[in-house]
């Protein structure tokens, strides 16, 4: 018996480039933790789909949600990229560049809140960001996403199920009280209209009102 997803993922023919990042996260010792490929192509999807042209990733670790971004970008569009840690930012942008999409991607390296406030300051603007980066900062990344977003904005959140802790009422870490408040405002918040897919770790998708 085979889970819904790995039924669904084996429709799918292998993917060259995507596979490449798994190979080298594996060589630099880096965790396999990116999006799962389903939601990787949703992702694409949801870029091409909005037309969106300034993206904003916050976690970039090997690049692989990079790729999947990129790949929806239509022509004059970037993806900016916050990474925490700049061995990693580097082998994304390596992954990335690979895929033929070096010359769209930018990195900016440290602590996504400290980036996130520098574009704040700077009055930079998106229309779609994916979150992606650590659990406990979920509902400070919403808070800047909401202040940097154009008028009808995506908002994507992968991770929002962490592996069933969100739903186990014994669970009442930091992460996971940081993700169900983030759940619960992607669901009530007045400026967003969204969805919740709970297929993989769940990957919340909301748009900005107006
Ligand atoms: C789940 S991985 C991202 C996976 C990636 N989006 C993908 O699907 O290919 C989380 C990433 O967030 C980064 N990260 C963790 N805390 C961070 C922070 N405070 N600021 C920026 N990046 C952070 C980690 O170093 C890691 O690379």
């Amino acid at each position: 018996m085979i889970s819904n997803e790995q039924y669904v993922d084996s429709l799918y023919a292998s993917d060259e480039k995507l596979d490449r990042v798994i190979k080298g996260l594996e060589r630099h010792d880096m965790p396999q933790i990116s999006i799962a490929e389903g939601y990787g192509r949703l992702l694409t999807l949801l870029v091409r789909m909005s037309g969106a042209s300034r993206l904003l990733e916050i976690g970039a670790l090997g690049g692989y949600s990079g790729i999947c971004l990129a790949r929806g970008l239509r022509q004059g569009g970037r993806l900016l990229s916050l990474e925490l840690l700049q061995p990693y930012a580097e082998v994304a942008k390596q992954h990335v560049t690979e895929a033929g999409f070096g010359d769209y991607v930018d990195y900016l390296v440290g602590d996504a809140k400290e980036s996130l406030a520098k574009l704040k300051e700077e009055g930079r603007r998106f229309d779609f960001f994916f979150v992606d980066a650590d659990k406990e900062g979920y509902p400070v990344y919403l808070d800047y996403a909401l202040q940097l977003a154009e008028p009808g904005a995506i908002i994507v959140a992968d991770n929002i199920l962490l592996r069933g802790r969100t739903t186990d009422v014994n669970k009442q870490g930091p992460s996971v009280l940081a993700v169900r408040s983030f759940n619960e405002r992607i669901a009530t918040d007045d400026r967003l209209e969204s969805t919740i897919l709970p297929g993989y770790d769940g990957l919340a998708i909301a748009r900005v009102k107006g």
